[in-house]
């Protein structure tokens, strides 16, 4: 047994206080997890603290709290593991998770926000006709491919984390996106394009996503949040061509093209291109609109015309060989820079993988000069 301090962030909105820590010594073996302390904090010392949980397994996806800062499962964070990541002072800090409204302590309202984004992406299979007599067949590998998101426990973790949703609200959010690929990537879902089109067309749908990786970081299943939506991404993309009116399609290809002809981001020429060319109808509005912008980062030296108007690099031939290995392909591989880990058996990943190797180090231009990476 040992002494735990846990300071747990106390607040209740029907009561009209400010939110306030409480702290609470509890007596456990440091493997108990930080639900147990908080539960024995709850019978030994006060009754009225809040706190969600059911299963006690990491399995239910009820007890989500921040602990010391960072989102994650009461009930699967160890008591010594949460004391080593604590500030000098030795104390766990135990708060209610963030983007949610809170009810009471430790318990946020999931129907407010995390329930009510995953209805809103239609969750459930849309069966393709005719409906088989028995059963859908579907091979492995395709099941294979959804299983990852498929192992959500709908815990709420990532949307506590969010970045996009702290400050859009009204964003679809990684638990819902992870969800509509479980669809999306199943072959028995008659609906791929219309969701894919739906949330295109969202500008709070899969294109309000800013990469941060938060939600990785966050969901203690591996679900990886952002890697779904970066597949959605590429089905809407590169399989059903979809052009949204956020210009999310053509803002990605932009982005590619500029790499493989500049090797390193171009910022000056990413904005217009992405609305289709410097002169097109619809990137004037945007130029102008960006121009304040523009003009404070001229002032302030962050940028010269010279640089902003001209092309200082070329892609080198290490740079153009990426693109023609993953260009010359017959099918287009899940090349997935998220995931870590190789496949021995993939000979295309592997001839990418020496493309890479052999390519100029990113942001460092040919003639030596640092720009700004992808
Ligand atoms: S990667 Fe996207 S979905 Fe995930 S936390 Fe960041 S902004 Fe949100
Ligand atoms: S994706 Fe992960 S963090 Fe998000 S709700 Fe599902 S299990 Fe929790
Ligand atoms: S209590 Fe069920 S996941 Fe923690």
């Amino acid at each position: 047994m040992a002494e735990f301090k846990l300071k747990i962030r106390r607040y209740d909105p029907e009561a009209g206080a400010a939110p306030y820590w409480d702290e609470h010594t509890v007596d456990l073996e440091p493997h108990r997890s930080v639900l147990e302390g908080i539960l024995q904090a709850r019978n030994e010392n006060d009754g009225s603290i809040g706190v969600r949980c059911s299963c006690r397994s990491a399995i239910c996806g009820s007890c989500g709290v921040r602990v010391n800062g960072k989102p994650g499962l009461a009930c699967h964070t160890h008591l010594d593991d949460a004391l080593a990541s604590a500030g000098e002072d030795g104390v766990i800090e135990v708060e209610p998770m963030g983007n949610m409204p809170i009810i009471k302590d430790l318990i946020v309202d999931m129907d407010a926000v995390h329930w009510k984004k995953i209805q809103r992406v239609t969750p459930w299979l849309i069966g393709k006709e005719p409906v088989p007599e028995r059963e859908y067949i579907v091979s492995r590998e395709s099941m294979i491919d959804v299983t990852q998101s498929m192992a959500c426990i709908q815990c709420g973790a990532c949307v506590s984390d969010c970045l996009s949703m702290e400050v859009d609200p009204l964003f679809v959010g990684p638990a819902a996106l992870a969800k509509t690929y479980r669809f999306v990537g199943d072959p028995r879902d008659a609906a791929h394009e219309q969701r894919l089109k739906d949330l295109g067309e969202d500008k709070h749908g899969i294109y309000d996503c800013t990469h941060c990786f938060k939600c990785i970081e966050a969901c203690p299943k591996g679900v990886a949040p952002m890697n779904q939506i970066m597949r959605l991404r590429r089905i809407a993309g590169n399989d059903f061509h979809i052009k949204d009116r956020n210009n999310g399609e053509r803002h990605e290809a932009a982005f590619v093209k500029n790499i493989e002809k500049n090797g390193i981001l171009h910022e000056a020429d990413l904005l217009p291109d992405s609305y289709g060319g410097k002169f097109h109808p619809r990137a004037v509005p945007e130029l102008i609109s960006s121009l304040p912008i523009v003009m404070t980062a001229l002032l302030r030296r962050k940028m010269t015309p010279g640089k902003a108007l001209l092309h200082p690099h070329k892609a080198p031939d290490g740079v153009k060989r990426i693109f023609e290995v993953v260009e010359g392909r017959d099918e287009r591989n899940e090349f997935n820079l998220y995931i870590s880990g190789t496949d021995a058996n993939n000979e295309g990943t592997a001839e990418v993988a020496e493309a890479i190797e052999t390519a100029e180090p990113a942001g460092v231009a040919p003639d030596g000069t640092e720009g700004s990476s992808a």
